[in-house]
């Protein structure tokens, strides 16, 4: 609910307020954001003063009180005295550069606006309200809109900005952020996600006690090496207690946030575009928007936060027919044969993978042009590798469609190789510095989408890709950052534009085909999780978290992702051993164990594997689709992520809950373990019970001299002879208990094997093992 006078604003949401003002000069002070408050006016929010401290600037004459360096603004520029991170700057055709935004008006408007250029939420129940404040700048009359949507249910508000050049004349943008925001004080914690290519969204915490923080991407993607997702929150908050604030970007280019402690020791937050190697002309009557930037506050700590944030990408992000359809369980090819398949291998592992229980095959890179490597061919999306699928795209299609599966394909379709049709007969199409040494990604050069030319072209080259017969998925690839920022289609006083209008045509690519093929589920990738935001998500509705498949790995990579985005938006595919990134070994089980707590896939050669991994990948399958509607969609809870990593998911409706617990490394002795669980309903009895497994007696070495009359030498004939037909029994945990035990307690489960004997009421838990357990409504 929105509360406006044209003097105060307060901005409710089921649980938190904003709130801001206009102060007598016409800038807004930011009062408070945080839990919800029964208040309609300012005066115990607001902050007093009678005389600006020295050695500042003060506002202007009539003002000697007030410096706006001291101030907790929404919105500022600089040259008024606000020596703080700004969030505009521009130069004027007079060549200055301060600005002087003042309170003009405003507007509350029922729904959420689409956004023009790009890509924004939007809402479905009817319970979304937008405010509009309009600022007039006072030096040359450009206006500057703040948007503010309050989204009741999930406790999030949305802000963006728009510039209008409402001046006669001309005027560059040098940066144009989406928000800004102050808290009063310092020393709060800042939690953001860093990584690199298989090592994405590796969790950060840094306290800022004076300085600042920049959180910032310029590979000209959302990037791996910093994603846009960052928290603040009081030093002290943890899972389950504490304010926190979360804040995400629907924004798929270079993004940056700054946090800074002013000298006068308030805490100040800016976040959108990153204004490095970028500006933006806006002639006389032209405007400019900002991505939309995401908040939620949480009184209870970051897992309230999460569920804010996962509630909000569910319902207001992802969108289209597979918003809450449940995904299919994949096989994709690219591990398990990478450039070198033939039609023939294909379709022997999809029909091992549909015997198993696959839903859709996933032809992977290197069905198109002369593609058997990554050298070349990309960009020749007409030409289909005619030696590896003689019945081309359809013939394909329709052999795995006759097996039963849907069918789906691999594209990248942003990118161009050197050595291919397209670079031969359009080399001008390339992002590349005419006459210069070029850098090179993967061998392959970022096609130019700044030209609205290449754009069409791409547009109806992938329309007919997936216009293929039969076709109900695609896997959309970026595989490269930016380097020679350069687009032969812009004049040179336009070329700080690059960045920013490649996103605005890859936007539009991306729309005109998810519009015109609804039905087909797109999943995103950049190299894993090079592009991973919540701009793509309003396009597809799940990304390639990662090409790290490894277990062990994935466990902090899937745990940095649930902070900001629920699982059904990143995929998790379970893969052969020594893991292809990293070499390590991991139990089957455990792998599918974290896989499932993404959306599910297996990208391995499943015709290589034994008898018995294919029985128990069968098994994996058959369980993950019955609890698939709870594990996709239900809520998320992190208990614990240090050498035991636990999971749990708690269907909507309370009435199912799946967890998930691995271990990295055994640490001798430890015998006890408790599981957490949260979220269950207190007043319900339920069934707990884990999976009856069983496992093989080689994992056990000579030990098994204890118990056999004959001596057995380690993996003799004899050993694996006793080995396929002797299987260790795995432990039993069936329990019934009410909800608010489980949630207050969680369960102990049955001991570890800490050398001293085995039986079903020991838990054979070795580096890397793990457990699902499941628990349901108790009859
Ligand atoms: C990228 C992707 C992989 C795979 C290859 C194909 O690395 O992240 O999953 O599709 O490209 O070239």
């Amino acid at each position: 609910m929105i509360k406006a006078d044209g003097k105060v604003f307060f901005l409710n949401t089921k649980s938190t307020t904003y709130a801001f003002r206009v102060m007598e000069t016409g800038q807004l002070e930011h009062m408070y954001y945080g839990r919800l408050i029964n208040c309609d006016e300012p005066s115990v929010l607001k902050e007093k003063r009678a005389f600006a401290p020295g050695n500042t600037i003060t506002y202007d004459d009539a003002h000697q009180d007030l410096t706006l360096e001291d101030v907790r603004l929404e919105l500022s520029a600089i040259g008024k005295g606000d020596l703080r991170e700004p969030m505009l700057e521009v130069v004027c055709a007079d060549g200055s550069t301060s600005l002087d935004f003042v309170y003009d008006s405003y507007e509350v408007i029922s729904g959420k606006p689409e956004f023009k250029t790009l890509p924004s939420s939007y809402d479905e129940s009817g319970k979304v309200e937008t405010l509009n404040v309009t600022m007039k700048d006072k030096n040359h009359g450009f206006t500057l809109i703040l948007s503010y949507s309050v989204f009741e249910e999930c406790d999030v508000i949305t802000r963006s900005a728009k510039f209008i050049n409402t001046s006669d004349e001309s005027v560059r943008l040098t940066r144009m952020l989406s928000m800004l925001m102050d808290y009063d004080h310092p020393g709060m914690k800042i939690t953001s996600f860093h990584g690199g290519w298989t090592r994405e969204m590796n969790k950060s915490d840094i306290v800022l006690p004076a300085g600042k923080f920049v959180n910032a991407s310029f590979t000209g993607t959302s990037s791996n090496r910093c994603n846009p997702l960052f928290m603040i929150s009081e030093p002290d908050s943890c899972e389950e207690s504490g304010d926190v604030w979360g804040f995400n970007l629907l924004y798929s280019g270079n993004h940056y946030s700054a946090t800074e402690v002013s000298s006068f020791k308030k805490t100040r937050v800016v976040y959108g575009i990153n204004p490095q190697n970028f500006a933006w002309d806006l002639a006389a009557g032209e405007e400019f928007e900002a991505p939309e930037a995401v908040l939620t506050y949480s009184a209870a700590g970051f897992r309230q936060m999460s569920l804010n944030m996962h509630d909000f990408v569910r319902e207001h992000i992802t969108r289209g027919p597979w918003k809450k359809k449940e995904r299919p369980v994949l096989i994709n090819s690219w591990e398990a044969s990478y450039f070198d398949f033939t039609e023939g291998s294909l379709l022997k592992l999809a029909k091992t993978a549909k015997n198993a229980g696959a839903e859709l095959f996933v032809m992977d890179d290197g069905w198109f042009g002369d593609r058997n490597d990554d050298h070349r061919a990309l960009g020749d999306w007409d030409i289909v590798n005619k030696k590896k699928l003689p019945g081309g795209l359809e013939g394909l299609s329709k052999k795995v469609n006759d097996l039963g599966l849907m069918f789906g394909l691999w594209v990248e379709p942003e990118m161009i190789n050197v050595d291919s049709e397209l670079y031969r007969k359009h080399p001008d199409w390339a992002i590349d510095i005419p006459n210069m040494d070029h850098s090179e990604g993967r061998f392959q050069r970022l096609l130019d989408l700044c030209n609205p030319e290449v754009v069409d072209y791409m547009i109806d080259r992938m329309s007919e890709v997936f216009s293929t017969p039969g076709l109900s998925y695609i896997k959309w690839d970026m595989n490269r950052n930016f380097s020679d920022y350069y687009s032969k289609y812009l004049p040179a006083d336009k070329q700080l534009e690059v960045s920013h209008r490649y996103v605005l045509g890859f936007y539009r690519l991306l729309k005109t085909l998810a519009e015109r093929f609804p039905e087909i589920l797109m999943e995103g990738c950049a190299s894993g999780g090079n592009r991973f935001d919540l701009g793509v998500l309003c396009y597809y509705p799940q990304i390639w978290a990662s090409d790290n498949t490894d277990a062990v790995s994935r466990l902090a990579i899937q745990d940095g992702y649930s902070y900001g985005y629920p699982q059904s938006t990143y995929t998790a595919h379970v893969s052969a051993c020594p893991n292809h990134q990293t070499l390590r070994v991991t139990p089957l089980e455990s792998r599918f164990a974290v896989a499932s707590f993404g959306v599910l896939g297996y990208e391995l050669n499943l015709n290589d594997m034994k008898s018995e991994d294919i029985a128990a990948v069968k098994a994996q399958i058959e369980l993950y689709k019955q609890y698939r509607k709870t594990l996709q969609f239900g809520d998320f809870y992190r208990h614990r992520a240090d050498n035991i990593y636990q999971w749990s998911i708690v269907d909507k409706d309370k009435s199912t809950s799946v967890s998930m617990l691995m271990q990295r490394e055994i640490v001798a002795g430890d015998q006890y373990l408790k599981l957490e669980m949260a979220g269950l309903d207190p007043q319900t009895k339920y069934h707990f019970f884990g999976r009856k497994l069983e496992y093989n007696v080689k994992g056990f070495g000579d030990l098994v001299n204890t118990v056999s009359p004959i001596h057995i030498k380690q993996d003799s004939l004899v050993h694996n002879l006793v080995a396929k037909f002797v299987k260790m029994p795995g432990e039993i945990e069936d329990y019934v208990a009410y909800g608010d035990t489980l949630n207050s307690n969680g369960v102990k489960l049955v001991q570890s094997f800490v050398g001293t004997g085995f039986n079903e009421e020991v838990r054979y838990f070795p580096d890397f093992g793990a457990r699902l357990y499941f628990v349901e409504k108790a009859e």
